[in-house]
């Protein structure tokens, strides 16, 4: 009996193991664990055992029929786990999952790329504040108190004599304050303006660039925009220098480039004039020079400064700055 006993469980087990689905599993239930099952018909014979036998053999029987059940209700629980992909039921030929990775804004690759054109030509990278004085925002920018962009209609004032930046130039003031010539510096940061509509938003960006030394000439001035182009827009896109006016430039010119979208032929992105502005520009006014103690008898010098958003809609041909600032991953996504 006890031979028979161990074979039981030796097949019992083989047979369990090679269990695969649940009609199997079945099978398995009523053959060794139901009522008119191998284990069952096993105990009956028990009672026909002498005596002294019947004990050690019964309890046996007894313990190889809840170790059966045990293993039964675990090969039930597998099979269940594969059905709903449980870690027994790993598909690993399923395509995995990628996890998400963060880029950088479209912004701030185009301030990096703009700061990379102008690192590669020397010019230093420099910051300053958001929150900056009158007198570097406007004063020391020969900018005159009865200008429009003074206007409180125009610009976010803190206090009085403060203001929430409405352009980079004011780093022009704050870095030549700081240091004599030869000086070359691209200062890239945001801006502030009370203006929203579908072309303006409070806040957006800017690129301001300075360089001052001996002898340098509008020339200097023409040929790094137009270098800066070339790298930013391709080789083949052609550019004019048209005379403009800024208050702390003399002579001042805005910089267009040969329209991106319809290649200077006339659409509705360059108004049919073929050209699209970039930048303002020009040679530093020697008033300027006044307020920072440069001497403007032995330095000359120019300066540039260009909107961001503008620079990223005209390359990457986007039509509303809004979406820049509503962080919709579908857009962002693309860069
Ligand atoms: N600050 C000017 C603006 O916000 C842009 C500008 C024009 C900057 C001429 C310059 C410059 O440095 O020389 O419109």
């Amino acid at each position: 009996m006890k031979a028979q006993l161990a074979e039981l469980e030796k097949e019992a087990t083989r047979v369990l193991s090679a269990v695969a689905h649940g009609d199997a599993l079945e099978a398995f239930r009523v053959k060794y664990l139901g009522k008119k099952g191998l284990l069952t018909a096993f105990m009956k014979k028990v009672g026909t055992l002498p005596a002294h036998e019947r004990p050690e053999v019964g309890r046996k029987a007894n313990l190889l029929k809840r170790e059966l059940a045990d293993r039964f209700r675990k090969k039930q629980e597998d099979l269940a786990a594969r059905k709903t992909g449980g870690a027994a039921g790993l598909d690993v030929t399923l395509p995995g999952r990628e996890p998400a990775c963060g880029r950088l804004h479209p912004i701030t690759q185009v301030i990096l790329e703009v700061c990379r054109i102008f690192a590669r030509m020397g010019f230093r990278v420099v910051k300053g504040p958001n929150v900056e004085l009158d007198f570097y925002n406007f004063e020391a920018l020969n900018i005159p108190k009865d200008h429009p962009a003074r206007d409180m209609q125009d610009t976010f004032y803190v206090s009085d004599n403060t203001v929430l930046r409405t352009h980079t130039s004011p780093i022009q003031v704050r870095v030549m304050e700081k240091q004599q010539p030869p000086v070359s510096v691209i200062a890239p940061g945001k801006v502030y303006r009370r203006d929203s509509d579908v072309s303006h938003t409070p806040m957006f960006h800017q690129v301001e660039g300075l360089l001052v030394d001996k002898d340098v000439s509008f020339g200097d001035l023409k040929g790094t925009l137009t270098g800066f182009v070339h790298q930013m827009f391709g080789k083949d896109t052609a550019l004019r220098f048209r005379p403009s006016f800024f208050p702390f430039t003399e002579p001042s010119a805005e910089v267009d480039i040969r329209c991106v979208i319809c290649k200077g032929e006339g659409c509705r992105t360059c108004s049919h004039t073929g050209w699209l502005e970039i930048l303002g520009s020009g040679m530093v006014d020697p008033e300027v020079y006044g307020f920072v103690g440069y001497d403007p008898e032995v330095y000359t010098g120019f300066a540039f400064g260009m909107g961001i958003e503008r620079i990223a809609m005209l390359k990457y041909g986007i039509d509303d700055i809004q979406l820049f600032f509503r962080n919709d991953m579908r857009f962002l996504r693309q860069f």
